[in-house]
């Protein structure tokens, strides 16, 4: 069987971009491959090291919705990146190899600095080195593939660079592992009309309540020159009609239609919206707050992934070190 690592960072709890966008592929293909889902707490760390304990308990709660969404963790190890430190001994190899300025051309690393209004005093080492990190968690598992969203293709690439430049300097070890993207939730639009993100406050989550679904669909962009229900919309580029055509692939042609000729208002498409995606989200929400009711049970969970990918992980750096002459 091949093997797929995948992984998401735990700085808040998860939202339907997180969801269709990576997780529904890692529930997909949990079936038929070997799977490693890591929450990446370290990682967390690059833009939350002055809030330590929200990373841990939001790694829980992204435990729960990985569960919730449907991986088995009978089936997929499920595990926190600091429980397997085999993460971090590759990480610090794998440093020595990899030019900076492979980092600094990372479009993330660029945004995040722009993002977060970072200036070079306050640029940490930790930041820069955030995809060789990466690049770990996946080498690390000796991993074929890596379900992701789109924005995450740039770090695959350097990724296998990292992997390229290691097989040739000590030998054939890594695979190069390639990116499996859901073309059809390829990038999943947030309420104000720009990606679904966490920093941008436009994101639906799996923890919010069918309420407040409701209000953040309602408040949600349209088609700024769509005013009465005559006028006609533009569902390409309408936040309504887009998560309309990812929660009903079948049916939601006919509203697109009755949009684009003006038969049908904005309020009736938000509402038929709201009825779809709660009805999509309730089962996951009570298996959710079931999770999160038994501490000890998801804590075993995470034991048992973390246990078994450190089968793997201690077998890859035995390779590694010998291919290094660290004996
Ligand atoms: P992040 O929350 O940015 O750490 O992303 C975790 C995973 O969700 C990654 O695989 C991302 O590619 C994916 N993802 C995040 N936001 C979106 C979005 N708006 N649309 C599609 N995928 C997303
Ligand atoms: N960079 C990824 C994100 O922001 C998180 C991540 C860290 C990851 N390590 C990974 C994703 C390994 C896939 C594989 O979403």
């Amino acid at each position: 069987m091949e093997r797929l690592l995948s992984g998401m960072q735990p700085t808040g709890v998860l939202h339907l971009g997180n969801l269709e966008g990576a997780l529904r592929n890692w529930v997909r293909l949990q079936k038929d491959y070997e799977m490693f889902c890591c929450i990446v707490d370290w990682h967390a760390l690059t833009t939350m090291y002055n809030r330590t304990d929200e990373i841990s308990s939001s790694a829980r709660e992204v435990a729960a919705e990985y569960i919730a969404a449907g991986l088995d963790p009978e089936k997929c190890s499920i595990f926190l990146q600091s429980h397997v430190k085999e993460h971090a001994e590759l990480h610090l190899l794998l440093s020595m190899i990899t030019p900076l300025g492979w980092l600094e051309r990372v479009p993330t690393y660029k945004e995040k600095r722009e993002n977060l209004g970072l200036n070079e005093e306050s640029l940490s080492y930790g930041l820069l080195g955030y995809p060789v990190l990466m690049a770990s968690d996946i080498l690390v598992y000796r991993a074929q593939a890596v379900p992701v969203g789109k924005d995450q293709v740039p770090h695959l690439e350097i990724t296998r660079e990292i992997a390229r430049r290691f097989n040739f300097l000590y030998g054939d070890v890594f695979p190069e592992p390639k990116a499996i993207v859901n073309e059809s939730a390829a990038v999943v639009p947030g309420l104000d009309g720009r990606k679904m993100s966490k920093s941008y406050d436009n994101a639906i989550y799996l923890s919010d309540d069918a309420d407040t679904v409701a209000k953040k669909i309602m408040s949600a962009f349209t088609t700024e020159t769509k005013i009465r229900k005559s006028d006609p919309g533009i569902p390409e580029t309408c936040v309504v009609c887009q998560l309309r055509k990812l929660y009903d692939p079948e049916g939601y042609q006919t509203s697109w239609e009755e949009d684009r000729r003006g038969e049908r208002g904005c309020v009736q498409n938000k509402r038929e919206l709201i009825d779809i995606i709660n009805a999509s989200l309730e089962p996951l929400r009570i298996k959710r707050k079931e999770l999160l009711a038994d501490p000890a049970q998801l804590e075993k969970y995470l034991e048992d992934g973390a246990e078994r990918a450190r089968q793997v992980t201690s077998e890859t750096l035995t390779i590694v070190r010998k291919a290094m002459n660290l004996r």
